[in-house]
């Protein structure tokens, strides 16, 4: 071994002294971390911001942004670096560095600077979601129950009788509690835009509290994988002004709502095409009339040509009675019956006879 030590000391003499490799590395980790932090800031990682809980949420991660893209950055800087600088030229077959240990300011540094950071990072994240989790006086209850593949929303109306509505309308500046539970298996009820979740779980209450901030119409999705239909339990979330939402109450209370939604829509009898739409029939079903062309469930422009109004009632309340060929059973949500009002059942049963003759 003797001639390769003296090529080894010799190539090692060769070579740029420590401090330079560490100034150099730490310059190219301090700039592409900088760049790193830049770029993950800018990305417009989430939908609005649709409650006062999302500003929160949303600083919460920009903070966890600033500094685990470091961490990762600096790892691969380190990585890349080695690999460039010290990577093994022909001739150095044999070579290998001294052997290093016992650094003692390297190991407090490399242990006390992460235990810093987490300790800082949990301590912020504690704070903000207790912040946003704490429960506020005066809020508007909401049932979320979740099932197979739906969401259904109870409200209380003026004489504190419950009402289901298939979709969820809060007020915007209100704290809305929710009180999420499932017929059957794990879901999660998530409106994005609100930033939280929570799991419904079968047999207990699971408990979410948001503050609407921003009108408009956001996506409510099922977080959790459960069955076929998973990705069709989805349902809107409207956020409106107060009064609006009274309005709305009122009509769902009295049974009124088909086809009015906030736009008003009187005591006009209540119109199939708009319940269609409302309650996301095509978001599954190929409807020509409606103009829709979901595939999940079966086209009903073919499976309901020529039945009668007994049979597609039935098929709307009742989906496991007889299934069309070709799909599966439990796929279709089994709570039309209790968030259709009589008197839009019937209207939706006839638009749907009339259209698919
Ligand atoms: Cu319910 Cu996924």
């Amino acid at each position: 071994m003797g001639p390769d030590e003296v090529t080894v000391s010799e190539r090692v003499a060769t070579r740029p002294d420590r401090p330079a490799h560490t100034r150099e590395l730490v310059a190219i980790g301090l700039i592409a971390s900088l760049i790193g932090i830049g770029l993950a800031l800018l990305i417009d990682w989430f939908p609005p911001q649709a409650s006062t809980q999302a500003e929160k949420v949303d600083t919460l991660w920009d903070v966890l942004l600033i500094f685990s893209v470091p961490v990762f950055v600096l790892v691969m800087v380190i990585v890349l670096y080695c690999v460039w600088r010290f990577r093994m030229r022909p001739g150095e077959e044999l070579l290998d560095g001294p052997p290093i240990h016992g650094n003692t300011r390297l190991e407090i540094i490399w242990t006390a600077i992460p235990a810093i950071i987490l300790v800082a990072l949990c301590s912020f994240a504690y704070v903000s979601l207790t912040d946003i989790e704490k429960a506020e006086a005066s809020a508007l209850n909401v049932r979320v129950v979740g099932e197979q593949f739906t969401w259904t929303f109870y409200y209380k109306d003026a004489s504190g009788k419950e009402v289901a509505s298939p979709q969820l309308y809060v007020p915007r500046g209100k704290p809305v509690h929710f009180t999420v539970q499932s017929l059957d298996v794990i879901h999660d009820f998530w409106v994005p835009a609100f930033r939280m979740k929570i799991d419904a779980v079968p047999g207990i209450n699971t408990e979410l509290r948001i503050t609407p901030s921003r009108n408009g119409e956001y996506p409510v999705v099922c977080a959790e994988l459960c069955g076929l239909g998973h990705s069709v339990m989805r349902q809107t979330a409207h956020v409106v002004d107060q009064p609006q939402f009274d309005d709305w109450l009122t009509k769902l209370a009295s049974g009124a709502t088909a086809g009015g939604d906030e736009t008003g829509g009187g005591a006009a009898a209540p119109d199939g095409k708009t319940l269609f739409t409302d309650n996301g029939c095509g978001g599954c079903h190929k409807l020509a009339d409606a103009g829709t062309s979901g595939g999940t469930g079966p086209d009903l422009d073919q499976v309901l040509k020529g039945k009668d109004a007994a049979f597609i009632e039935e098929s709307i309340v009742d989906p496991s009675a007889e299934v069309a060929k070709g799909y599966s059973d439990g796929i279709m949500p089994p709570n039309f019956g209790d968030t259709l009002q009589p008197d839009q059942l019937d209207a939706l049963v006839e638009y749907l006879g009339e259209v698919t003759k």
